[in-house]
């Protein structure tokens, strides 16, 4: 080979192996910054060990969330990812469930066999979370319940709950909507109720007939399931009212989804929402705020969705080896009216 072409030949290699070179750095990269696999992402920098369990100088959690199915859900897949995702502290694993039970049982599945530190689970429903969770207990890796309760005999399947009262939630709707229209008057009211099977819905509906159930003149005249949803939540109040009409007094929503989908059915109607049919829901919302502000809607029963900070402090408490609490309970309150709804409106966070 004449010395030019060596030279040439020496240059064509020597380039040819440093593209490999880039193109393999590349593709490690983009695997440990979290590409989407099987609906799983991956936030904060992974530093797996020599075995392969992830990272050993964060703390790592799985959080299986179980969708978007309303703007409290968002919300509350935010605060996680905005606390843990973005952390020195933490490595987050995150799996979007999409309303499916058996996705969050393969998520959690994939969370023991990578081994991580800590279990984050809303659970879309109460039952059903023996096997698997008795698979996270024998990998030692302790389980936080997020926002929804679950259903277990061996109570040792999960170390604590972070979210809510729904019953006080419902007790409270009632006591404010009966309140309002006055303990005296004959009200017939129709149920937007969530997923079916959800802690949040089972409990809504118990705590909201508590206080009913007390009254002679407060019916609860029709209940059907809207699945948290705005879409599914109009489509039952356009149900309610073709049976019921001018019948109904009042629409009590488990999420602010389904009131504001019953408040379009209700316009479509040709009745006024918040005037003849009066709307009391749980959530707090913006779009809620907005619609008791414009007198569209009633009374606004809160549920703090921004779990993110007490996730994180528990998971630290615990890798610490600290005691947590059983249930940690997130503060809130109740908003009645237009004014109420306007003043409070700047300040609201989701
Ligand atoms: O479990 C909490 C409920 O789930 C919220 O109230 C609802 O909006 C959500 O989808």
């Amino acid at each position: 080979m004449k010395r030019t072409n060596r030279l040439m030949f020496i240059l064509f290699a020597s380039l040819t192996l440093l593209f490999l070179l880039a193109a393999c750095s590349g593709q490690e990269g983009a695997s440990s910054k979290g590409e989407k696999k099987e609906g799983t992402t991956t936030s904060g920098t992974s530093g797996n060990d020599a075995e392969g369990n992830a990272s050993p100088d964060k703390i790592v959690v799985g959080f299986s969330q179980i969708g978007a199915e309303s703007g409290w859900r968002t919300a509350e897949t935010e605060s996680v990812k905005e606390t843990l995702g973005n952390s020195d502290e933490f490595e987050l694993k995150f799996s979007d469930a999409q309303q499916k039970q058996e996705n969050q049982i393969k998520a959690l599945r994939s969370f023991i066999a990578q081994k991580v530190d800590v279990i984050a689970l809303a659970p879309v429903v109460e039952s059903g979370w023996e096997t698997v969770l008795t698979e996270a207990k024998d990998a030692g890796i302790p389980v936080i319940l997020l926002d929804r309760g679950i259903e277990v005999e061996d109570e040792s399947l999960y170390t604590s709950f972070i979210g809510s009262d729904f019953v006080l939630e419902g007790e409270n709707g009632a006591k404010e909507l009966i309140n309002l229209i006055g303990e005296d008057v004959e009200t017939n009211i129709v149920e937007l109720q969530g997923t079916v099977g959800a802690s949040s819905a089972n409990d809504r509906m118990k705590g909201f007939k508590n206080v009913i159930d007390q009254n002679d003149n407060y019916k609860i005249i029709k209940s059907q399931t809207g699945d948290f949803t705005r879409s599914k939540g109009k489509e039952v109040m356009e149900a309610f009212l073709k049976s019921d009409g001018d019948n109904i007094d009042a629409v009590y929503a488990h999420n602010d989804d389904m009131a504001l989908g019953a408040i379009q059915a209700i316009e479509e109607y040709g009745l006024k929402p918040g005037e003849d049919i009066k709307i009391v829901s749980v959530d707090g919302i913006g779009d809620i705020f907005e619609a008791v502000a414009d007198g569209k809607s009633n009374i606004i029963v809160e549920c703090n969705p921004l779990l993110g900070p007490q996730l994180a402090q528990a998971a630290k408490d615990l890798m610490a080896g600290k005691e947590i609490e059983r249930w940690i309970k997130t503060e809130e309150t109740v908003f009645v009216g237009a004014e109420e709804a306007k003043a409070a409106l700047p300040d609201r966070q989701y």
